[in-house]
Protein backbone atom coordinates (compact mmCIF):
# COMPACT_ATOMS: atom_id res chain seq x y z
CA UNK A 1 0.00 0.00 0.00
CA UNK A 2 1.25 3.22 -0.46
CA UNK A 3 2.22 6.34 1.64
CA UNK A 4 -0.36 8.10 0.63
CA UNK A 5 -3.64 5.63 0.69
CA UNK A 6 -2.42 4.27 3.87
CA UNK A 7 -2.66 7.96 5.83
CA UNK A 8 -6.27 8.48 7.32
CA UNK A 9 -7.42 12.01 8.06
CA UNK A 10 -10.35 13.72 8.77
CA UNK A 11 -9.82 17.07 7.26
CA UNK A 12 -10.75 17.04 3.48
CA UNK A 13 -7.40 16.95 1.30
CA UNK A 14 -6.02 19.24 -0.21
CA UNK A 15 -4.13 19.61 -3.76
CA UNK A 16 -0.53 20.54 -3.11
CA UNK A 17 1.97 20.24 -6.58
CA UNK A 18 5.39 19.81 -5.40
CA UNK A 19 7.89 20.98 -7.92
CA UNK A 20 11.48 20.03 -7.38
CA UNK A 21 14.59 21.92 -9.32
CA UNK A 22 17.63 20.55 -9.61
CA UNK A 23 19.80 21.06 -6.31
CA UNK A 24 21.12 18.47 -3.94
CA UNK A 25 18.63 19.36 -1.51
CA UNK A 26 16.05 17.69 -3.61
CA UNK A 27 17.28 14.24 -1.98
CA UNK A 28 14.83 15.63 1.10
CA UNK A 29 12.17 15.94 -1.51
CA UNK A 30 10.49 12.48 -0.74
CA UNK A 31 10.72 13.45 3.06
CA UNK A 32 8.46 16.47 2.63
CA UNK A 33 5.98 14.18 0.58
CA UNK A 34 5.54 12.53 3.46
CA UNK A 35 5.25 15.38 5.63
CA UNK A 36 2.56 16.95 3.08
CA UNK A 37 0.58 13.47 2.85
CA UNK A 38 0.92 12.63 6.57
CA UNK A 39 -1.14 15.86 7.03
CA UNK A 40 -4.02 14.40 4.55
CA UNK A 41 -2.73 16.88 1.40
CA UNK A 42 -3.17 14.95 -2.33
CA UNK A 43 0.42 15.69 -3.53
CA UNK A 44 1.58 15.56 -6.87
CA UNK A 45 5.27 16.50 -7.79
CA UNK A 46 6.81 17.54 -11.11
CA UNK A 47 10.74 17.36 -11.27
CA UNK A 48 12.99 19.51 -13.98
CA UNK A 49 15.45 17.18 -15.46
CA UNK A 50 18.54 18.12 -13.24
CA UNK A 51 16.36 17.32 -10.25
CA UNK A 52 15.65 13.72 -11.43
CA UNK A 53 19.28 13.37 -11.25
CA UNK A 54 19.15 14.24 -7.32
CA UNK A 55 16.04 12.11 -6.54
CA UNK A 56 14.38 9.07 -8.79
CA UNK A 57 10.98 9.78 -9.88
CA UNK A 58 9.83 6.56 -8.86
CA UNK A 59 10.99 7.63 -4.74
CA UNK A 60 8.39 10.57 -5.15
CA UNK A 61 6.06 8.02 -6.96
CA UNK A 62 5.88 5.81 -4.37
CA UNK A 63 5.77 8.29 -1.90
CA UNK A 64 3.25 10.69 -3.29
CA UNK A 65 0.98 7.60 -4.37
CA UNK A 66 0.65 9.93 -8.03
CA UNK A 67 2.59 9.28 -11.55
CA UNK A 68 5.22 11.94 -11.83
CA UNK A 69 6.19 14.42 -14.29
CA UNK A 70 9.27 14.77 -15.33
CA UNK A 71 8.76 15.98 -19.07
CA UNK A 72 6.94 18.43 -21.04
CA UNK A 73 6.23 16.88 -24.05
CA UNK A 74 6.09 13.70 -23.22
CA UNK A 75 2.80 12.29 -24.77
CA UNK A 76 2.30 9.58 -22.22
CA UNK A 77 2.91 11.84 -19.17
CA UNK A 78 0.86 14.15 -20.94
CA UNK A 79 -1.92 11.85 -21.67
CA UNK A 80 -1.68 11.30 -17.95
CA UNK A 81 -2.90 14.77 -16.77
CA UNK A 82 -1.77 17.84 -18.95
CA UNK A 83 0.58 20.27 -17.95
CA UNK A 84 -1.88 23.00 -18.01
CA UNK A 85 -4.83 20.64 -16.37
CA UNK A 86 -1.90 19.99 -13.58
CA UNK A 87 -1.57 23.83 -13.06
CA UNK A 88 -4.76 24.35 -12.57
CA UNK A 89 -5.20 21.32 -10.30
CA UNK A 90 -2.83 22.65 -7.76
CA UNK A 91 -4.44 25.03 -4.97
CA UNK A 92 -1.01 25.25 -3.35
CA UNK A 93 2.66 24.86 -5.63
CA UNK A 94 5.46 24.22 -3.48
CA UNK A 95 8.75 24.19 -5.03
CA UNK A 96 11.31 22.75 -3.05
CA UNK A 97 14.34 22.96 -3.30
CA UNK A 98 14.15 26.18 -6.06
CA UNK A 99 17.47 27.14 -7.56
CA UNK A 100 19.08 30.27 -8.15
CA UNK A 101 18.34 29.24 -12.39
CA UNK A 102 14.29 28.27 -11.29
CA UNK A 103 14.01 32.08 -9.40
CA UNK A 104 15.42 33.89 -12.01
CA UNK A 105 13.01 31.80 -14.81
CA UNK A 106 9.98 32.33 -12.48
CA UNK A 107 10.80 36.08 -11.39
CA UNK A 108 11.58 36.47 -15.37
CA UNK A 109 8.61 34.65 -16.37
CA UNK A 110 10.75 31.96 -18.83
CA UNK A 111 8.72 29.23 -19.77
CA UNK A 112 11.45 26.70 -20.83
CA UNK A 113 10.93 23.03 -19.44
CA UNK A 114 8.23 21.49 -17.53
CA UNK A 115 8.66 23.68 -13.75
CA UNK A 116 9.04 26.76 -15.04
CA UNK A 117 5.75 26.59 -17.35
CA UNK A 118 3.84 24.82 -14.29
CA UNK A 119 5.00 27.88 -12.20
CA UNK A 120 3.57 30.46 -15.22
CA UNK A 121 0.43 28.67 -16.26
CA UNK A 122 -0.75 28.14 -12.21
CA UNK A 123 -2.98 30.66 -10.29
CA UNK A 124 -2.72 28.98 -7.24
CA UNK A 125 -0.21 30.42 -4.38
CA UNK A 126 3.39 29.62 -5.12
CA UNK A 127 5.56 28.74 -1.53
CA UNK A 128 9.21 28.76 -2.56
CA UNK A 129 11.77 27.04 -0.03
CA UNK A 130 15.28 28.41 -2.30
CA UNK A 131 18.63 26.58 -1.46
CA UNK A 132 21.59 27.49 -2.73
CA UNK A 133 25.11 28.18 -2.13
CA UNK A 134 26.08 31.06 0.06
CA UNK A 135 27.30 33.37 -2.58
CA UNK A 136 24.96 32.86 -5.26
CA UNK A 137 22.02 33.26 -2.61
CA UNK A 138 23.79 36.66 -1.84
CA UNK A 139 24.39 37.49 -5.50
CA UNK A 140 22.52 40.82 -6.37
CA UNK A 141 20.81 39.22 -9.58
CA UNK A 142 19.31 36.49 -6.65
CA UNK A 143 18.25 38.79 -4.43
CA UNK A 144 16.46 41.73 -6.94
CA UNK A 145 14.93 38.15 -8.32
CA UNK A 146 13.15 37.65 -4.77
CA UNK A 147 12.89 41.04 -4.07
CA UNK A 148 10.06 40.59 -7.14
CA UNK A 149 8.78 37.35 -6.23
CA UNK A 150 8.35 38.32 -2.91
CA UNK A 151 6.17 41.54 -4.25
CA UNK A 152 4.30 39.38 -6.31
CA UNK A 153 3.07 37.29 -3.52
CA UNK A 154 5.65 34.78 -3.61
CA UNK A 155 5.30 33.29 -0.06
CA UNK A 156 8.99 32.54 1.03
CA UNK A 157 10.42 29.49 3.49
CA UNK A 158 14.04 29.80 4.62
CA UNK A 159 16.88 29.55 3.09
CA UNK A 160 18.76 28.45 6.13
CA UNK A 161 21.81 29.20 7.58
CA UNK A 162 24.70 26.18 8.26
CA UNK A 163 26.50 24.29 6.60
CA UNK A 164 26.12 23.82 2.79
CA UNK A 165 26.51 20.82 0.81
CA UNK A 166 29.49 22.51 -1.36
CA UNK A 167 31.54 23.09 1.58
CA UNK A 168 30.73 26.82 2.16
CA UNK A 169 29.16 27.86 5.15
CA UNK A 170 26.15 30.49 5.80
CA UNK A 171 22.66 31.26 4.49
CA UNK A 172 21.51 29.20 1.46
CA UNK A 173 20.45 25.84 3.07
CA UNK A 174 16.90 24.55 2.20
CA UNK A 175 14.28 24.82 5.32
CA UNK A 176 13.73 21.67 7.38
CA UNK A 177 10.61 19.18 5.39
CA UNK A 178 8.92 19.58 8.45
CA UNK A 179 9.04 23.41 8.35
CA UNK A 180 8.26 23.83 4.62
CA UNK A 181 4.96 21.34 5.06
CA UNK A 182 4.05 23.27 8.16
CA UNK A 183 4.23 26.56 5.80
CA UNK A 184 2.16 24.75 3.12
CA UNK A 185 -0.84 24.05 5.84
CA UNK A 186 -0.85 27.45 7.60
CA UNK A 187 -1.36 29.07 3.61
CA UNK A 188 -3.51 26.37 2.47
CA UNK A 189 -5.79 27.37 5.53
CA UNK A 190 -8.59 25.40 7.17
CA UNK A 191 -11.12 24.79 4.88
CA UNK A 192 -13.17 27.02 7.26
CA UNK A 193 -16.27 28.00 4.63
CA UNK A 194 -16.70 24.21 2.82
CA UNK A 195 -20.46 23.97 2.28
CA UNK A 196 -20.76 27.49 1.41
CA UNK A 197 -21.81 28.74 -2.06
CA UNK A 198 -20.13 32.68 -1.86
CA UNK A 199 -20.83 34.85 -4.78
CA UNK A 200 -18.43 38.12 -5.11
CA UNK A 201 -19.46 41.14 -7.46
CA UNK A 202 -16.39 42.71 -8.75
CA UNK A 203 -14.77 45.33 -10.66
CA UNK A 204 -16.14 47.96 -12.52
CA UNK A 205 -19.36 48.20 -14.63
CA UNK A 206 -18.96 49.57 -18.17
CA UNK A 207 -22.29 51.32 -19.79
CA UNK A 208 -22.58 52.07 -23.18
CA UNK A 209 -23.11 55.51 -24.73
CA UNK A 210 -22.27 54.09 -28.26
CA UNK A 211 -20.90 51.10 -29.97
CA UNK A 212 -17.68 52.35 -28.91
CA UNK A 213 -17.94 54.29 -26.47
CA UNK A 214 -18.86 53.89 -22.88
CA UNK A 215 -19.68 55.27 -19.05
CA UNK A 216 -16.82 53.32 -16.49
CA UNK A 217 -15.30 53.91 -13.58
CA UNK A 218 -11.97 53.57 -12.10
CA UNK A 219 -12.36 49.69 -10.34
CA UNK A 220 -9.38 47.57 -10.82
CA UNK A 221 -11.60 44.45 -9.09
CA UNK A 222 -8.38 43.79 -7.05
CA UNK A 223 -10.72 43.92 -4.11
CA UNK A 224 -12.68 41.69 -4.78
CA UNK A 225 -10.70 39.15 -6.70
CA UNK A 226 -8.75 38.95 -3.59
CA UNK A 227 -12.13 37.96 -1.64
CA UNK A 228 -13.10 35.35 -4.15
CA UNK A 229 -9.46 33.86 -3.91
CA UNK A 230 -9.58 33.82 -0.60
CA UNK A 231 -12.89 32.17 -0.23
CA UNK A 232 -12.15 29.58 -2.52
CA UNK A 233 -8.81 29.02 -0.44
CA UNK A 234 -11.40 28.41 2.53
CA UNK A 235 -12.91 25.64 0.64
CA UNK A 236 -15.73 27.91 -0.39
CA UNK A 237 -18.09 27.69 -3.71
CA UNK A 238 -17.36 30.30 -5.40
CA UNK A 239 -18.37 32.73 -8.33
CA UNK A 240 -17.55 35.44 -9.17
CA UNK A 241 -18.92 37.97 -11.21
CA UNK A 242 -16.56 40.43 -12.77
CA UNK A 243 -16.73 43.91 -14.99
CA UNK A 244 -13.94 43.88 -17.55
CA UNK A 245 -10.58 42.64 -15.87
CA UNK A 246 -7.33 42.08 -17.04
CA UNK A 247 -7.01 40.43 -13.24
CA UNK A 248 -6.50 36.17 -13.57
CA UNK A 249 -9.17 34.38 -12.51
CA UNK A 250 -8.31 33.09 -8.56
CA UNK A 251 -7.78 29.25 -8.81
CA UNK A 252 -10.76 27.35 -8.06
CA UNK A 253 -13.02 30.07 -8.40
CA UNK A 254 -15.32 29.86 -11.41
CA UNK A 255 -15.59 33.48 -13.19
CA UNK A 256 -18.92 35.36 -14.70
CA UNK A 257 -18.26 37.61 -16.71
CA UNK A 258 -20.44 40.89 -17.47
CA UNK A 259 -20.04 44.37 -18.83
CA UNK A 260 -23.15 46.56 -17.64
CA UNK A 261 -24.58 46.85 -14.14
CA UNK A 262 -28.09 45.46 -16.33
CA UNK A 263 -25.88 41.89 -16.60
CA UNK A 264 -24.18 41.82 -13.50
CA UNK A 265 -28.02 42.17 -11.99
CA UNK A 266 -28.88 39.15 -13.93
CA UNK A 267 -25.95 37.60 -13.17
CA UNK A 268 -25.87 37.48 -9.29
CA UNK A 269 -29.97 36.51 -9.60
CA UNK A 270 -29.19 33.73 -11.55
CA UNK A 271 -26.79 32.26 -8.48
CA UNK A 272 -29.17 34.02 -6.10
CA UNK A 273 -30.68 30.43 -5.32
CA UNK A 274 -27.78 28.77 -3.90
CA UNK A 275 -25.53 31.68 -2.62
CA UNK A 276 -24.85 31.48 0.80
CA UNK A 277 -22.99 34.68 1.20
CA UNK A 278 -23.25 37.34 -0.69
CA UNK A 279 -20.02 39.59 -1.13
CA UNK A 280 -20.39 43.13 -3.01
CA UNK A 281 -17.17 44.54 -3.85
CA UNK A 282 -18.28 45.94 -7.35
CA UNK A 283 -17.97 49.24 -8.37
CA UNK A 284 -21.72 49.62 -9.95
CA UNK A 285 -22.76 52.43 -12.27
CA UNK A 286 -25.33 54.30 -10.72
CA UNK A 287 -26.58 55.56 -14.10
CA UNK A 288 -26.92 54.62 -17.66
CA UNK A 289 -27.64 55.92 -20.99
CA UNK A 290 -31.04 55.78 -21.53
CA UNK A 291 -30.20 55.53 -25.27
CA UNK A 292 -27.16 54.40 -26.06
CA UNK A 293 -26.93 55.26 -29.90
CA UNK A 294 -26.81 52.41 -32.38
CA UNK A 295 -24.32 53.98 -34.13
CA UNK A 296 -20.67 55.58 -33.22
CA UNK A 297 -21.46 59.51 -32.16
CA UNK A 298 -19.84 61.72 -34.65
CA UNK A 299 -19.02 65.34 -33.04
CA UNK A 300 -19.16 66.64 -37.14
CA UNK A 301 -23.16 66.32 -36.10
CA UNK A 302 -23.01 68.52 -33.35
CA UNK A 303 -22.15 71.55 -35.11
CA UNK A 304 -18.73 72.91 -35.12
CA UNK A 305 -18.48 73.37 -31.15
CA UNK A 306 -21.67 71.74 -29.84
CA UNK A 307 -21.74 69.97 -26.92
CA UNK A 308 -23.12 66.54 -26.20
CA UNK A 309 -26.11 65.91 -23.62
CA UNK A 310 -26.20 62.55 -22.72
CA UNK A 311 -29.47 61.49 -20.44
CA UNK A 312 -28.92 59.06 -17.74
CA UNK A 313 -31.41 56.73 -16.28
CA UNK A 314 -30.77 55.33 -12.82
CA UNK A 315 -29.50 51.26 -12.62
CA UNK A 316 -31.03 49.08 -10.32
CA UNK A 317 -29.33 48.43 -6.61
CA UNK A 318 -27.85 45.12 -7.01
CA UNK A 319 -26.83 45.43 -3.21
CA UNK A 320 -29.78 46.65 -1.93
CA UNK A 321 -31.78 43.87 -3.94
CA UNK A 322 -30.05 41.41 -2.49
CA UNK A 323 -30.31 42.43 0.97
CA UNK A 324 -33.92 43.44 0.43
CA UNK A 325 -34.68 39.96 -0.85
CA UNK A 326 -35.78 41.22 -3.83
CA UNK A 327 -36.14 38.99 -6.77
CA UNK A 328 -36.61 39.02 -10.53
CA UNK A 329 -40.20 38.54 -11.21
CA UNK A 330 -40.83 35.04 -12.08
CA UNK A 331 -38.61 33.44 -9.52
CA UNK A 332 -40.73 33.80 -6.78
CA UNK A 333 -40.88 29.81 -6.21
CA UNK A 334 -37.79 29.81 -5.33
CA UNK A 335 -36.33 30.88 -1.83
CA UNK A 336 -36.18 34.49 -1.62
CA UNK A 337 -32.85 36.37 -1.80
CA UNK A 338 -31.36 37.02 1.50
CA UNK A 339 -32.75 33.37 2.36
CA UNK A 340 -31.05 29.90 1.64
CA UNK A 341 -32.70 26.45 2.22
CA UNK A 342 -29.49 24.44 3.99
CA UNK A 343 -30.44 20.71 5.10
CA UNK A 344 -34.21 21.28 5.38
CA UNK A 345 -33.84 24.71 7.04
CA UNK A 346 -34.24 28.13 5.82
CA UNK A 347 -31.06 30.07 6.43
CA UNK A 348 -30.63 34.36 5.91
CA UNK A 349 -27.94 34.89 3.17
CA UNK A 350 -24.98 36.82 4.89
CA UNK A 351 -24.84 40.10 3.16
CA UNK A 352 -21.33 41.99 2.63
CA UNK A 353 -21.41 45.30 1.26
CA UNK A 354 -18.60 48.19 0.44
CA UNK A 355 -18.66 51.70 0.28
CA UNK A 356 -16.30 53.48 -1.49
CA UNK A 357 -16.12 57.24 0.19
CA UNK A 358 -13.97 60.51 -0.73
CA UNK A 359 -15.63 62.17 2.69
CA UNK A 360 -18.18 61.33 5.81
CA UNK A 361 -17.00 57.99 4.87
CA UNK A 362 -18.26 56.10 8.50
CA UNK A 363 -21.76 58.28 8.43
CA UNK A 364 -22.10 57.37 4.80
CA UNK A 365 -21.34 53.71 5.02
CA UNK A 366 -23.71 53.13 8.27
CA UNK A 367 -26.41 54.60 6.06
CA UNK A 368 -25.44 52.23 3.10
CA UNK A 369 -25.71 49.37 5.66
CA UNK A 370 -29.08 50.33 6.96
CA UNK A 371 -30.73 51.06 3.47
CA UNK A 372 -29.42 48.17 1.82
CA UNK A 373 -29.50 45.88 4.89
CA UNK A 374 -26.31 44.22 4.97
CA UNK A 375 -24.61 42.22 7.76
CA UNK A 376 -21.35 44.52 7.11
CA UNK A 377 -20.22 46.97 5.07
CA UNK A 378 -16.64 47.44 4.39
CA UNK A 379 -15.47 51.39 4.15
CA UNK A 380 -12.99 52.81 2.38
CA UNK A 381 -11.96 56.56 2.01
CA UNK A 382 -11.16 56.21 -1.74
CA UNK A 383 -9.13 59.66 -1.21
CA UNK A 384 -5.98 58.28 0.61
CA UNK A 385 -3.52 57.12 -2.42
CA UNK A 386 -2.59 54.16 -0.40
CA UNK A 387 -6.34 52.38 -0.21
CA UNK A 388 -9.16 52.16 -2.80
CA UNK A 389 -9.21 51.84 -6.28
CA UNK A 390 -5.80 50.21 -8.22
CA UNK A 391 -3.54 49.55 -5.34
CA UNK A 392 -2.65 46.88 -3.74
CA UNK A 393 -3.24 48.34 -0.33
CA UNK A 394 -6.41 49.00 1.23
CA UNK A 395 -7.45 50.92 4.51
CA UNK A 396 -11.01 49.90 5.22
CA UNK A 397 -13.43 50.61 8.69
CA UNK A 398 -15.82 47.25 8.51
CA UNK A 399 -19.00 48.60 9.88
CA UNK A 400 -21.60 46.59 11.52
CA UNK A 401 -25.31 47.11 12.59
CA UNK A 402 -25.96 48.42 16.19
CA UNK A 403 -22.97 51.21 15.71
CA UNK A 404 -20.10 49.51 16.21
CA UNK A 405 -16.88 49.86 13.99
CA UNK A 406 -13.57 48.47 13.48
CA UNK A 407 -10.91 50.41 12.09
CA UNK A 408 -8.43 48.26 10.02
CA UNK A 409 -5.06 49.08 9.69
CA UNK A 410 -3.59 49.34 6.36
CA UNK A 411 -2.92 46.02 4.64
CA UNK A 412 -2.45 44.04 1.61
CA UNK A 413 -5.73 43.55 -0.24
CA UNK A 414 -5.39 39.81 0.46
CA UNK A 415 -5.31 40.29 4.23
CA UNK A 416 -8.23 42.54 4.02
CA UNK A 417 -10.32 40.05 2.30
CA UNK A 418 -8.86 37.33 4.98
CA UNK A 419 -10.09 39.75 7.63
CA UNK A 420 -13.49 40.19 5.90
CA UNK A 421 -14.32 36.36 5.78
CA UNK A 422 -13.27 36.19 8.97
CA UNK A 423 -15.80 38.00 10.51
CA UNK A 424 -18.42 36.11 7.19
CA UNK A 425 -17.70 33.32 9.72
CA UNK A 426 -18.24 35.07 12.83
CA UNK A 427 -21.45 36.40 12.04
CA UNK A 428 -22.11 32.85 10.30
CA UNK A 429 -20.91 30.71 13.77
CA UNK A 430 -23.27 33.87 15.59
CA UNK A 431 -26.87 32.75 14.04
O1 LIG B 1 -24.38 53.27 -3.01
P1 LIG B 1 -23.01 52.85 -3.35
O2 LIG B 1 -22.79 52.63 -4.80
O3 LIG B 1 -21.92 53.68 -2.76
O4 LIG B 1 -22.88 51.43 -2.60
C1 LIG B 1 -21.78 50.63 -2.71
C2 LIG B 1 -22.15 49.19 -2.50
O5 LIG B 1 -23.34 48.85 -3.19
C3 LIG B 1 -21.09 48.27 -3.03
O6 LIG B 1 -21.11 47.09 -2.24
C4 LIG B 1 -21.58 48.00 -4.46
O7 LIG B 1 -21.07 46.79 -4.97
C5 LIG B 1 -23.07 47.96 -4.26
N1 LIG B 1 -23.87 48.43 -5.41
C6 LIG B 1 -24.64 47.55 -6.14
N2 LIG B 1 -25.41 48.01 -7.18
C7 LIG B 1 -25.41 49.32 -7.51
C8 LIG B 1 -24.63 50.23 -6.77
C9 LIG B 1 -23.86 49.75 -5.75
O8 LIG B 1 -24.62 46.36 -5.85
N3 LIG B 1 -26.15 49.74 -8.51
Amino acid sequence: MSEASSTATSKPARRVLLAVSGGIAAYKAPELVRALVRQGQTVRCALTRNAARFVTPLVLQTVSGHAVRTDLFDAEQEGEIDHIALADWAELVVVAPATADLLAKLAHGIADELVSTLLLATRAPVLVAPAMNVHMWDHPATRDNVALLRARGVRFVGPEAGFLACGWEGEGRMAEPATIAAEAERLLGAPTLAGEVVVVTAGGTREPLDPVRVLANRSSGKMGFEVAAEAARRGAEVVLISGPSSLATPAGVRRVGIETALQMRDAVHAELARCSVFVAAAAVSDFRPAMPAKQKIKKEALGDDGGLVVELVRNPDILAEVGAGDRAAGARSEPKAGEVQQDGRTRRLIVVGFAAESEDVLAAARRKLERKRCDLIVANDVSRSDAGFDVDTNAVTLVWPGGRDEALPLLPKRAVAAQILDRVEQIRGAR
